[in-house]
């Protein structure tokens, strides 16, 4: 039997297009969310040429528009350096991100720069992070002295969560996503997978761990932080930092949610609902998907859409395919097959 969901949306993607089309590009990355569920994709502007220019992100636009078969929204980049940019670009983006930790990309500000955006970051879209345990006390300062709406992307530990439970407890306009893998693998996973388990945040304890599961009703959006990289990367001596993951959330949280660690009303809340509010985005009646829920797999490496073929979640269970994804109204993806030609996605821009 199938069920129906509305459109999922991933708030946190990084498609490589333009600059590292390798690992991934709009068409390969859009494909890969229809397949998993997800109909709307928001992607990050740690690209090759970091998207911190009104013009990059009109190059950005015009290549998306192109290739993609979902709905695609952007996030605009800064180093502290750009701020003449944001009035070109704050209607066209659903937020800006900084980068407080090192990661893919050359990207990382410091507490002064911080500083600095919020200031200068006077539009209603939110201002996204990713501050590890180390920096998460200089964004909730930050929170607290300028009342901006912030986003902690990606949270992976106690270290992390605990202050945002207490920002969120103060009352402060903070909230924050987690990923499938901080939530479905640790870091003793990191003996098999190698650099195939590398990312960042890193992979943390089962202490960790259970510290996001049994304080998931704090958490507000579940996260792919779809970050491809080409087997031939992650083999060599520097393997970037990143793992794919918009085929494989929807099959492991529905597993989850047999399992009885997660009811299906945060599913939807954190995927769609919450994704939805915070980032103002629009969504249409006539979009929706359906899932087979009594099929129930191994996750393989086999039959990804994302260029980059593998997942570390290969060998785990899933439950649940995605068998039709329809977008407004039109069927674009089903048993497995994108019917929908190159670009004919649609560009979101942020409803306020
Ligand atoms: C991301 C990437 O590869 O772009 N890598 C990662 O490990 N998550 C960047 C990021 O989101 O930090
Ligand atoms: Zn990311």
């Amino acid at each position: 039997m199938l069920t129906q969901f509305p459109g999922f949306i991933d708030v946190h993607v990084h498609l490589r297009d333009p600059g590292q089309t390798q690992k991934e590009d709009f068409f390969t990355g859009t494909a890969a969310a229809l397949a998993g569920g997800f109909t709307t994709v928001l992607d990050m502007p740690n690209n090759a040429v970091p998207v911190t220019t009104a013009e990059r992100l009109a190059e950005k636009i015009a290549s998306a528009k192109a290739k993609t078969v979902c709905d695609i929204g952007f996030y605009f980049g800064s180093l502290g350096d750009n701020i003449d940019q944001f009035p070109l670009i704050h209607d066209k983006v659903f937020g800006i991100k900084l980068y407080l930790n090192h990661t893919t990309g050359n990207f990382l500000i410091n507490g002064d720069i911080l500083d600095k955006v919020f200031r200068a970051w006077v539009y209603p879209q939110p201002i996204l992070t990713h501050s590890e345990e180390d920096t998460i006390g200089d964004v909730v300062k930050a929170v607290r002295a300028y009342g901006k709406r912030t986003h902690v992307c990606h949270v992976s530990s106690k270290k992390e969560l605990e202050p945002i439970i207490q920002a969120k407890e103060e009352g402060l306009p903070i909230t924050c996503g987690v990923c499938p893998h901080h939530l479905f693998l640790t870091e003793d996973d990191v003996a098999h997978l190698g650099s195939y388990g590398r990312m960042k945040p890193s992979l943390k304890s089962k202490a960790d761990q259970d510290f996001l599961w049994e304080h998931l009703r704090y958490v507000d959006t579940i996260e792919s932080d779809h970050a491809p990289h080409t087997k031939e990367e992650k083999d060599s001596d520097t393997p970037p930092f990143g793992v794919p993951g918009l085929e494989t959330t929807l099959p492991l949280l529905f597993m989850a949610e047999k399992e009885g660690r997660i009811g299906r009303e945060d599913i939807l809340t954190k995927l769609y609902d919450n994704p939805k509010r915070i980032f103002s985005l629009p969504t249409d009646p006539d979009t929706k998907v359906e899932i087979d829920l009594d099929e129930e797999f191994e996750i393989t490496n086999e039959g990804l859409h994302t260029k980059c073929g593998w997942t570390p979640f290969a060998g785990m269970k899933g439950k649940g395919r995605v068998k039709r994804v329809i977008l407004r109204g039109k069927t674009v993806f089903e048993n497995g097959n994108v019917l929908m030609e190159a670009g004919s996605g649609r560009i979101v821009r942020c409803r306020s």
